[in-house]
């Protein structure tokens, strides 16, 4: 296994980027992430105490799906904190992992040119977050297995094999969204629905007012956390 450690680095999904041309199937882990990127191009804070780690390679077979990466990730990451902690988190649709009500862990997969970038972002310990993320952030508490934690991901990741859709069972299993009211963007409006199902491709499912949504990809929010 190739995993490179930085004390710090702009982003580690940045460094993989530059360094996919040349090398497959390797990780990157920063300590501290100056410009952590989270998905629809928000900013992911990143100060010392937490794992922020990215895989990098180049789909042998066909195109990755983003979804397929990212939901095979969500399963990875639950299952090698349980393994380390016997804490188990659930998984909000698509891909954020919450413990008591707050986002522990984001998730983020890039598919580039150069090939497919994922990248996590772990929350272990209680940090000075910006004050509009007070009510919404959430940690493990365990500052101790950042190491052993980014070893146990990087062995599951190294398993996933594009176009497999074993893990979903799995994911459904870990949804704290199905069976719950959600709130989704929809043609330009909100709408509120129960999520009913997630299907293989990874879309969820929403039954309301106006019949059946399928999402694809996009936030939801349920209520009492966002
Ligand atoms: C999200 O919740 O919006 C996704 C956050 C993904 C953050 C991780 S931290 C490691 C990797 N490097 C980045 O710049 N982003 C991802």
């Amino acid at each position: 296994m190739t995993l490179y450690h930085f004390s710090e680095l702009d982003s580690t999904n940045a460094e993989c980027r530059r360094r996919l041309n040349a090398e497959d199937r390797f990780f990157v882990v920063a300590d501290v992430q100056t410009a952590g990127r989270g998905r629809h191009g928000k900013s992911f804070y990143s100060p010392l105490g937490g794992l922020y780690m990215s895989y990098a390679f180049h789909p042998s077979e066909g195109a990755v799906s983003a979804v397929g990466i990212t939901t095979y990730a969500a399963v990875a990451v639950t299952d090698a904190i349980e393994e380390i902690t016997e804490i188990r988190c659930g998984v909000k649709w698509i891909n954020d992992l919450f413990l008591e009500g707050k986002k522990v862990c984001g998730i983020l997969a890039e598919a580039v040119d150069e090939g497919v970038i994922l990248g996590i972002g772990i929350n272990l310990v209680p940090a000075a977050v910006p004050d509009e993320l007070h009510s919404v952030v959430g940690w493990l508490g365990r500052p101790d297995i950042r190491d052993p934690l980014a070893e146990a991901i990087a062995r599951r990741l190294l398993d996933y094999r594009p176009g497999d859709i074993s893990h979903m069972n799995a994911y459904r299993s870990r949804s704290i969204v199905l069976g719950k009211r959600v709130r989704y963007p929809w043609a330009g409006g909100e709408r509120e629905g129960l999520a009913v199902e997630i299907d293989d491709s990874g879309a969820l499912h929403v039954e309301g007012a106006c019949g059946r949504d399928v999402l694809r990809a996009g936030e939801i929010s349920l209520s009492g956390i966002s």
